[in-house]
């Protein structure tokens, strides 16, 4: 049967862990949508084009294929789930990110790897709600308090709070603010903030809405 959990919110909201417990405990696929434009920057980075100009983004990722088996992330086939977390790839992807072409290609992509899977999945994103999948059985937006994401962050990548900080208020800003598929939390999503919730805490939160809708 169809099941399609949106999980949509600001980096260091709880969304990749959160989302990976849930789509286990539901028997769900799990997709990073991140990791997609992760892996699109790094074409972008690794043909040298520049990040700003959508003609050169475009060129960068032509014919080149982005993929997730079993929480790796694969771009022609070949696992780079750690160079996409390397700063050089983090500092340009809200650039690559903003173009309105490249998002087309990607939410299509994206949408083709949940049918694959069954369209049984828990997509973590940006736009999960308001664009990839509007009609999602159900629409959560994680956040928390800027500090406390900044503190998460700087725990899981191991720099200084106060660097990831300036980086993650950078982000938010450059991803609520570009025009195409900015972030923000769909009318009929349930906001959770996460600030002061362990992890179990809001997945069992979240099974129970399931169990309601
Ligand atoms: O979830 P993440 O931090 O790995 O995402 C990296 C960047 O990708 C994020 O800063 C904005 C972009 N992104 C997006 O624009 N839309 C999505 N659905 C997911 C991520």
């Amino acid at each position: 049967m169809r099941l399609i959990v949106a999980v949509d919110g600001p980096g260091g909201a709880g969304k990749s862990t959160v989302s990976r417990l849930l789509a286990r405990r539901l028997g769900a696929a799990h997709l990073d949508t991140g990791a997609f434009y992760r892996a699109a920057t790094l074409a972008v980075l690794e043909a040298g084009a520049d990040p700003e100009d959508e003609a050169s983004v475009l060129e960068a990722i032509d014919g080149r294929t982005i993929d997730q088996v079993d929480g790796r992330t694969l771009l022609d086939g070949r696992d780079v789930s750690k160079e996409i977390r390397s700063e050089e790839v983090t500092g340009a992807v809200s650039t690559v990110s903003a173009h309105s072409e490249l998002r087309r290609r990607l939410v299509e992509a994206q949408r083709q790897w949940v049918r694959r899977a069954g369209d049984r999945a828990v997509v973590e994103g940006r736009d999960i709600g308001t664009v990839v999948f509007p009609d999602a059985d159900l629409k959560v937006f994680l956040d928390a308090d800027p500090a406390v994401r900044a503190a998460r962050r700087s725990g899981e990548i191991g720099s200084a709070v106060s660097e990831v900080k300036a980086a993650l208020d950078r982000r938010d800003r450059l991803d609520s603010t570009r025009p195409t598929s900015p972030l923000r939390p769909a009318p009929d999503a349930v906001v959770i903030d996460t600030t002061h919730l362990g992890i179990d805490e809001v997945v069992d939160h979240i099974t129970g809405l399931l169990t309601q809708a």
